[in-house]
């Protein structure tokens, strides 16, 4: 069984929130490889894929990742309105730009990767917490910079007790229920 857009006019952008760590990418990934594998157009736009490129200078300041945030969300909906899916894989701590991208997209399916910050830590996929708890690294999500909870998301992954592939189907069944997707 796979998975057919409903209607190749409409996209829709599928915004991942979570800690560093939290699984984003991983979830994203394994959302694209479903969709890809039954043709459906999709498009990846990982935090720190778009920090390298689009976003290559910019710091971690509040005004910075709200750039970083409204960049990532205009080229999301440029491809959106399109017919494109889009996934946005970046920890987008703040809810108010959060939901400026929703207001503006519209075709907005918000996935929290939600897992508690002392399992994100035990990962340390990056390295990341490690330098920020050391004190090398300031200003990082969830250690000495805050994280906002989306208040309503349409998707919660609670990465810590769901396998990838539970997590990834929750979102597909979403895309399927909110209309976006047909199983076939
Ligand atoms: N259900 C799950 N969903 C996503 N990642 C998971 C899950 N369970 C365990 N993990 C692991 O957690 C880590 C998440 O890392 P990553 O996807 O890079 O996070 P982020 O992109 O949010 O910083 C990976 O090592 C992944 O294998
Ligand atoms: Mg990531």
């Amino acid at each position: 069984m796979g998975y057919k857009q409903a209607d190749r006019e409409r996209g829709v952008v599928i915004w991942f929130t979570g800690l560093s760590g939290s699984g984003k990418t991983t979830i994203a990934h394994e959302v694209e490889d479903a969709l890809y594998r039954d043709g459906v157009p999709i498009e990846v736009l990982d935090g720190d894929v778009v920090r390298e490129n689009l976003s290559k200078g910019l710091g971690f300041s509040k005004e910075d990742r709200d750039i970083n945030i409204r960049r990532i969300a205009f080229v999301a909906h440029l491809l959106q309105r399109n017919g494109v899916f889009v996934i946005t894989a970046a920890i987008s701590p703040y809810r108010a730009i959060r939901e400026e991208a929703r207001a503006m997209i519209k075709d907005f399916v918000e996935v929290y990767a939600d897992a508690p910050i002392e399992v994100c830590e035990q990962r340390d996929v990056k390295g990341l917490y490690a330098k920020a708890r050391s004190g090398e690294l300031k200003g990082f999500t969830g250690i000495d910079d805050p994280y906002e909870p989306p208040s309503n998301p349409e998707v919660v992954c609670r990465t810590a007790e769901e396998t990838v592939e539970q997590s990834a189907a929750k979102v597909l069944d979403k895309l399927v229920e909110l209309g976006y997707l047909v199983q076939d």
